[in-house]
């Protein structure tokens, strides 16, 4: 008897759209939905089905959120995963996340990021699909809307819905199929059944969930955030309605290149601060506090040496994107206090701009201080700062 291994199956992840319809200030696959982003939850379902290789293709910019997620959801299998940057078409997105399939995988879906609550067996449906023979596999819903071909503003005629059916994602192929269709691709499809269609290979239906429905809009949205149920908890702390505070300390020495920054000011004409980013220590030790009062984990987690986006950033990078994290949390930030030790520089005169301008990038009141140590230890030495930050959040 011999034993056959079950084909390999590669998940690809499309998740690099902009999202111009939901007219969020993010890329939609980053837009919160409870208490996690849309590709958080659309993970949740690839990772609850069958196992798989798991490419996820993100905004070259958002490259580092999406490994977030992805760390998360994959837990021990983040071997699984790979995350790589699209293109400017759904179709060069696919063709992106094509190119880091492992060779020895036989079966591709392709799923949209934006389908978040996708049931996992959907993906258990298709799969079996392309297993038991079909080259190209499509979960579809039936239309229940009385359907008519409009011009102008005028019925022209009735369509008979019988004949229709609504199609949704993870489609399925044989991996040698959608790379010949993907290597023979002209036009421009909506999606890969299209795709493959074209190329002339049959498209076989398997049926789809109302669930694995496509946030576009607003209101699609708001029917996410009805059914969406919290996926497995970042952190062990139950959510209360009640403030939560957090602390946060940072360390970074002098002697980096280039200008001084701290506090989200540059300062002409004082050391630099070495840094993975530019060593604004007071920065981070605000980050670190408002992740831990929202039980989010802390800098590292979110802006460590694997986020290149963030090398060189400053403040307001930082800030912002705590402020985001937070907020898709369902939380917000009541105030935050920070004290800086440091012999220069001299804070004085600049106290009330810091103020303001980290107060802006986090959307809260920073209260600043600053202080020397009498010339006592690392920072009475003048090797370096040291900033100490806490934090209150609040239920949203
Ligand atoms: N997508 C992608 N790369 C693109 C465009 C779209 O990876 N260049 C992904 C989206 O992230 C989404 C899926 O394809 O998960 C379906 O696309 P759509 O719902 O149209 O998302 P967006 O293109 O982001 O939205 P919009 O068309 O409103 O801008
Ligand atoms: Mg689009």
């Amino acid at each position: 008897m011999s034993i056959i291994a079950a084909p390999r199956v590669a998940v690809i992840v499309v998740a690099a759209g902009s999202g111009t319809r939901l007219g969020a200030d993010m890329p939609k696959a980053f837009v919160g939905l409870g208490a996690h982003t849309i590709l958080r939850h659309a993970l949740a379902g690839v990772f609850a089905g069958p196992e798989a290789q798991v490419v996820i293709v993100a905004p070259e910019d958002r490259l580092g959120d999406a490994r977030t997620d992805a760390d998360e959801a994959a837990g021990s299998r983040r071997d699984l995963v790979s995350v790589v940057a699209g293109g400017a078409t759904r179709q060069a997105s696919v063709a992106a996340g094509l190119h880091a399939v492992w060779p020895d995988v036989e079966i591709v879906l392709v799923h949209d990021a934006a389908r978040a609550l996708t049931p996992p067996d959907v993906f258990a449906r298709v799969i079996e699909a392309v297993r038991s023979g079909q080259d190209a596999v499509l979960p579809v819903l039936p239309v229940v809307d009385t359907l008519k071909k409009v011009a102008a503003s005028t019925v022209v005629a009735a369509v008979d819905r019988a004949d229709l059916a609504a199609a949704q994602t993870p489609q399925g192929f044989r991996r040698d199929i959608l790379d010949t269709a993907y290597g023979a691709a002209g036009a421009d499809f909506t999606d890969d059944a299209a795709l493959v269609q074209h190329a002339g290979f049959p498209v076989f239906t398997v049926p789809g969930d109302e669930r694995a429905f496509k946030i576009t809009t607003p209101a699609d949205l708001q029917r996410a955030a009805l059914l969406a149920t919290p996926v497995t908890p970042v952190h062990p702390f139950p959510r209360v309605a009640a403030p939560r505070v957090g602390v946060g300390t940072d360390v970074h020495a002098f002697g980096g290149e280039g200008a001084l920054w701290l506090a989200g000011l540059e300062w002409p004409g004082e050391v630099a601060l070495h840094g993975h980013s530019d060593g604004d220590a007071v920065a981070h030790a605000i980050v670190d506090a408002v992740l831990a009062a929202a039980g989010l984990g802390d800098i590292g987690t979110h802006f460590g040496t694997d986020h290149p986006e963030y090398a060189g950033a400053h403040a307001d990078a930082f800030l912002g994107r705590t402020r985001e994290l937070v907020e898709a949390a369902g939380y917000r930030i009541g105030n935050v206090s920070v004290q800086v030790q440091a012999n220069r520089p001299r804070f004085a005169a600049r106290r009330v701009d810091a103020e303001q301008v980290l107060s802006t990038a986090l959307g809260a009141p920073v209260a600043v201080s600053a202080t020397t140590t009498d010339g006592l230890g690392f920072t009475g030495a003048g090797e370096g700062v040291a900033a100490f930050a806490v934090a209150v959040v609040l239920p949203a």
